[in-house]
């Protein structure tokens, strides 16, 4: 690798640069989701046998089995990506609890496509951002990656492999989701999305921008700019690389230009400096993004363009104050949380993730801990814009060079992302408290730092921190998970040590549950269940608030996830420590949080609902308030008023009595809030509730909705478990359903739902170049139906690789030695013999130097359809006479020598053909098969 900076300025003619070309046509990133087969099961390898066929199967492109370029997947499954199969099945007592009671086991896709003659020369990427667990991927018959975590991105470089026009390129993947990496709901599958990158000779390496500013004094600002060139041709490149800051509006406000000598086949890693005078900053109330655009060029023509955000933020974390954003305290009140939502399981749109955080941010959380897994790009992307800071974590503790790469493709992918506050290099690992695990800690540690010291290691340790050496010792910042009873005596011997939660709470609460029935295994809502290994989310929430030296809290967990079902086994199959349940609808524990963790607008909520049975049945009434009092009224009749207890809240015992509860919060002297919850009538209508009007019709955005049944009042009966049924029209589907029931077992995929506890969501997704109507009908035996008209919006489409038939093209030949006289055209070949014949691929005519006649042999297995009913050999561009021989009987005779297609039909038959093809042409003449030769 060389680096020659010939030259650095740092200011460039900004108008030229913003005259130049459109930047888009440098570097085509194309969605390759659409147009997927699958088949659910394993497909073993055929086995290998003979000297012949073990000879060709050690060979380039000749992978055999469903990885076959050939493979008959006409009958498969079509999909489009991201997909979870594990959330299509049953839930099923066989399966293993921590998945969700989820089938998981192995699956194939596989997906063919066309690349344009035009892009000859281009360097050409494919992208996968997610594979559960563990997957092997073959591209035109080579095995090009095998991947060993679920939770990283892998990029392969096709760009020699690459097949044009209608020779058709085949990716076939083999995921073993048999493997597990954690021991809660994983998924199955290509749940995240896969692309096609088409870029010059000369471009900007995946990954390969590292623009994330720095404070330097006062006002001044520098964001050191990091570019990783790659040059994939075989010739050195001068090039030039500029970098220019865009602020939110859109201006242009600094540049810098650096020139490179890209060494030929090789990375280049080029720095760049841009200063800055007091830029507007990123926080989480007010999360502005700059942009850092990349140009690369070639003798003044561009050969790359990329685009990144950035945020400009300090952070500093303390030993005896905590956390510092921007040079402000803030208490870090944190979620933990995995990847999942009803309906979808791990295939989550990217919409969805907007969805999510801002309920986390309705609720007063300023930060998420990616349990315990590198999150989506998109989910991070949405952490950026909407203002929440992120603990990223790595999945597997292992410093060996294989997983060391998961580590540092971590921090690579994600180190310009404002919102990364924190990267974990392990969450809870048995070798916490030894100099194994300590030593393996420094050195994941050190790499880490290598590619970013703006953000401080830490590591989340539910014990052996008061071991002799233990892992504290080679963090940053000290993550404890349930260690409440050590905060204090940890901070009084190592009080220059940072320390955070890292995890906390682990409360259970079922959302609308008032009791607790462990047989039954209902939890109620009041804030009273918790792991014996844990605590309640107020007591929780109290020990960290009072200890100014912790950075925050990160509760286990934001939003209830598949699997894991704690404190239960079978049949519940759903966990029970969200704050939310799966669908994101609020439990009492939102509310206190919301009271506890929002002091700039009034909280006041009241919990149960008021549909009881008995009158004078005592009832617990609980208010989550920011009020300095509350008063509680029951149909009129002042209850009490309390004082509230900022982390306990309030409760009173209520007779109950049908009819109007109020809760009215005071501070200061004055009313502030005011709650009101009635008893209802019985079921009446449903209310489908969108959570937005317009959908864009991109085949991607996806909107959830809302389902509820109200009285003939229209008051919403909290206490209804009816079920549902939907029918959707227009421009889009149904791709999830859920309650948030963790004991349902009623499919998540379908058109049928039952509420729990009054709720219910249906996840509705857009049809690709969607416009119009969007209508979702809800009915339901008995009451009045509902009808939600969403608005599509008409959006172009997002830029894709086209969707094909696949048709299977015969391009592995042998190719017998040339001869003057007329040889047999069946001719067998020793089994030994590997030289006599050539490989040779269709597409290439060939000179006759020293003889009028040769063979060419070919043999295929025909799709199941051909194998039933017969089909045809389309030969391209054949040359010189032919006879055309299968299965040793002559199929057809082409006369003349002049250069056609050629068409041959072919009966039905089972398994294996051979096909022989006789060429006659004049010596000195070429001929033989000069285009594809493709069986349809
Ligand atoms: C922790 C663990 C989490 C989850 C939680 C449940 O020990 O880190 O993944 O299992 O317990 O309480």
């Amino acid at each position: 690798m060389k680096l020659i900076i010939t030259f650095v300025f740092s200011l460039l003619s900004l108008t030229s640069f913003a005259q130049s070309n459109s930047l888009s046509n440098y570097r085509e990133k194309l969605s390759l989701d659409k147009g997927w087969r699958f088949h659910l099961g394993d497909i073993p390898f055929p086995e290998v046998k003979g000297h012949l066929e073990s000879y060709f199967n050690a060979k380039a492109g000749k992978a055999g089995g469903a990885a076959a370029t050939d493979y008959d997947d006409t009958n498969w499954r079509i999909l489009d990506l991201p997909h979870d199969w594990a959330i299509e099945g049953k839930i099923d007592s066989t399966a293993n609890l921590a998945q969700g009671y989820r089938k998981r086991g192995i699956g194939w896709y596989r997906r063919t496509f066309k690349i344009d003659p035009k892009d000859r020369g281009k360097n050409l990427e494919l992208q996968f951002d997610g594979i559960s667990t563990h997957c092997t991927v073959w591209l035109n018959g080579n095995v090009v990656h095998r991947n060993w975590s679920g939770y990283t991105s892998f990029y392969i470089d096709m760009t020699d492999m690459a097949k044009y026009g209608d020779d058709l390129n085949v990716i076939s993947i083999r995921v073993d989701a048999v493997d597990q990496e954690g021991w809660w709901y994983e998924g199955a599958g290509i749940y995240r999305h896969t692309w096609l990158v088409k870029r010059s000779p000369l471009h900007i390496i995946t990954d390969g921008v590292f623009a994330n500013p720095v404070k330097k004094s006062t006002s001044e600002w520098e964001i050191p700019v990091e570019v990783t060139l790659q040059n994939s041709e075989y010739l050195s490149k001068d090039g030039v690389i500029s970098s220019t800051l865009v602020d939110s509006k859109g201006n242009e406000i600094t540049a810098a230009e650096i020139a490179v000598k890209a060494s030929p086949t090789d990375k280049t890693v080029a720095n760049l400096s841009l200063k800055v005078s007091n830029p507007e900053l990123w926080s989480v109330e007010h999360p502005i993004l700059y942009k850092v655009k990349i140009v690369v060029k070639e003798n003044g023509q561009i050969t790359d363009t990329l685009t990144t955000t950035c945020g400009f933020r300090t952070i500093r974390f303390t030993a005896d104050s905590g956390f510092y954003l921007n040079d402000k305290p803030l208490k870090l009140k944190g979620v933990c949380n995995h990847q999942d939502h009803a309906g979808v399981g791990v295939a989550v749109p990217n919409s969805l993730w907007d969805f999510r955080i801002k309920k986390l941010k309705a609720m007063g959380a300023n930060a998420y801990r990616c349990a315990h897994n590198p999150p989506s790009k998109e989910f991070l992307d949405a952490c950026d814009r909407l203002g929440i800071l992120v603990m990223d974590e790595n999945r597997n503790f292992n410093s060996s060079s294989e997983y060391m790469s998961q580590l540092t493709w971590m921090v690579r992918r994600d180190r310009n992302h404002p919102s990364i506050i924190l990267w974990s290099v392990f969450n809870e690992e048995p070798m916490q408290g030894t100099e194994i695990g300590y030593k393996m800690v420094k050195r994941m540690s050190a790499e880490v730092k290598k590619l970013d010291t703006t953000r401080p290691v830490t590591a989340a340790a539910n014990g052996g921190l008061f071991e002799p050496i233990n892992v504290s010792q080679a963090v940053d910042v000290v993550g404890f998970n349930y260690q409440m009873d050590n905060y204090d005596r940890f901070h009084k011997e190592h009080p220059e040590m940072i320390l955070t939660s890292s995890e906390d709470a682990s409360a259970y609460m079922i959302r609308g549950n008032y009791t607790t029935d462990l047989t039954k295994h209902i939890l109620d809502a009041y804030d009273t269940q918790r792991a014996s290994w844990g605590a309640t989310h107020r007591e929780t929430w109290k020990t960290i608030a009072e200890r100014p030296y912790l950075l925050g809290c990160f509760i286990w967990t934001g939003f209830d996830y598949h699997g894991e079902p704690s404190p239960f086994d079978w049949p519940t199959a759903g966990s029970n420590f969200g704050i939310m349940d799966l669908c994101g609808f609020p439990k009492t524990a939102f509310y206190i949080h919301q009271a506890q963790w929002i002091k700039d607008k009034p909280i006041l909520q009241v919990v149960p609902h008021w549909n009881w049975e008995k009158a004078g049945t005592p009832v617990k009434v609980m208010a989550m308030s920011n009020a300095e009092k509350v008063k509680l009224i029951l149909n009129g009749k002042v209850i009490s008023e309390q004082k509230v207890d900022q982390y306990e809240m309030n409760s009173w015992e209520v007779p109950y009595e049908a009819g109007k509860l109020e809760a009215v919060g005071y501070s200061n002297g004055k009313k502030v809030s005011h709650f009101t919850i009635e008893t209802t009538g019985k079921p009446a209508q449903i209310r489908l509730t969108p959570d937005r009007n317009k959908i864009k019709g991109d085949g991607w955005d996806a909107v959830p909705v809302t389902v509820e049944v109200l009285d003939s009042k229209g008051m919403a009966v909290q206490t209804a478990d009816l079920p549902i049924e939907f029918e959707v029209q227009g421009s889009g589907e149904i791709i999830g359903l859920g309650n948030g029931d963790p004991n349902s077992h009623e499919m998540e995929k379908g058109n049928k739902r039952s509420l729990f506890n009054g709720l219910a969501q249906v996840i509705l997704q857009s049809k690709e170049g969607g416009n119009g109507k969007l209508i979702l009908k809800a009915n339901s035996l008995g009451l009045k139906s509902a009808v939600l008209s969403l608005e599509v919006q008409a959006v172009a489409d997002i830029p894709s690789v086209g969707v094909i038939k696949p048709y299977m093209v015969l391009d592995k030949w042998l190719l017998s030695p040339t001869s003057a006289l007329k040889p047999d055209p069946n001719k067998e070949i020793a089994g030994n013999d590997m030289n006599s014949w050539q490989s040779v691929t269709a597409g290439q005519l060939r000179v006759f130097v020293d003889g009028n006649f040769a063979v060419y042999r070919n043999s295929f297995t025909p799709y199941q359809a051909q194998q039933d009913n017969g089909g045809k050999i389309v030969f391209k561009d054949l040359k010189g006479k032919a006879e055309i021989w299968l299965d040793r009987k002559l199929l057809a005779v082409k006369k003349d020598e002049a250069e056609t297609d050629f068409i041959v039909q072919f009966a039905h038959g089972k398994g294996q053909r051979e096909l022989s093809i006789l060429i006659e042409t004049t010596v000195g003449d070429n001929a033989g098969l000069g285009g594809f030769v493709t069986v349809e």
